[in-house]
């Protein structure tokens, strides 16, 4: 079982650094709006959900297209920030709802939801079908879910760097696409795109590597042993990552993404 609390306390704390930190999922965000259907059709969808809004960088795309936006985030200091960053923008939006709550048991009504969108959150839930499902109750007929998530394969470059260190575990695991389509079919949504890519980012230095997660709050490993890492062990990682350094002098990190659209029918 993932401690939401601790995932929660993690997303929390990074708010502010969030943003400054957040290159992947920008990249992820821009991504997965390409293939929202009717994006810059004002009031298109009366009520849309942002299902795990971090920083609310989508709010933006959304509200172009929406009657009303419902922001949900388990991280109440996040949505907090988030909340605090929109009253800085413009006011000519349509209302936002702010919604301190889970993805897996959301406070809503069913069928009172067009479009639900989810970008890079939903793999910190316990099984990727719970919120598929929760989205599915909440969708009209016809509504949409709109989500990216990571893959099976990300993070391997960390996950190979600890491997001959010690036998703890230092990455989080992420769902196979095979896994992922079984979550897919659970939610009873029909799939109208899944696509898988992968994107990999480069960085100059192994504490650049960590700070990457760490800015943006996704540092937390879920049943992660309590015994300490020692000095000599982190010391023995970074030499293996160091070995992965590409002619241009740079290490990478590479992150496997699915975009999905489902309809409700
Ligand atoms: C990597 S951030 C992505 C934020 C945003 N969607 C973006 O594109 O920048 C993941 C967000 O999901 C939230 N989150 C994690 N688990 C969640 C859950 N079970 N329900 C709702 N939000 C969740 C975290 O608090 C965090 O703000």
């Amino acid at each position: 079982m993932i401690d939401k609390n601790a995932v929660a306390r993690c997303f929390g704390k990074a708010a502010a650094s969030y943003d400054q930190h957040a290159i992947l999922q920008r990249l992820s965000c821009d991504r997965l709006l390409q293939t929202l259907p009717n994006k810059g059709n004002a009031e298109r969808y009366n009520t849309t959900v942002d299902l795990g809004c971090g920083s609310g960088a989508l709010l933006p795309v959304l509200a172009n297209c929406s009657k009303q936006l419902i922001a949900v985030d388990l991280s109440f200091g996040m949505l907090t920030h988030a909340k605090q960053q929109r009253e800085q923008q413009d006011k000519l939006t349509p209302p936002i709802y702010w919604l301190n709550a889970d993805a897996e048991a959301l406070p809503l009504l069913s069928s009172c939801v067009d479009l639900c969108v989810s970008n890079l959150a939903l793999q910190w839930c316990d099984d990727l079908a719970t919120p598929l499902i929760e989205a599915s109750r909440c969708l009209n007929q016809g509504g949409l879910m709109l989500f990216s998530t990571l893959v099976a394969g990300s993070l391997d470059e960390l996950t190979q760097s600890w491997s001959t260190v010690n036998e703890h575990r230092h990455v989080n695991r992420f769902l196979s696409e095979g896994e992922i389509k079984t979550a897919l079919l659970k939610s009873g949504l029909s799939v109208e795109i899944f696509q898988v890519e992968i994107q990999t980012m480069y960085y100059s230095s192994v504490k650049e590597v960590m700070q990457s997660l760490k800015g943006i709050g996704a540092n937390h490993v879920h049943d992660k042993d309590a015994k300490p890492t020692t000095q000599g062990e982190l010391r023995a990682f970074k030499a293996n990552y160091e070995m992965l350094r590409d002619n241009q002098g740079l290490l990478p990190l590479s992150y496997k993404l699915a975009y999905c659209l489902l309809r409700k029918c």
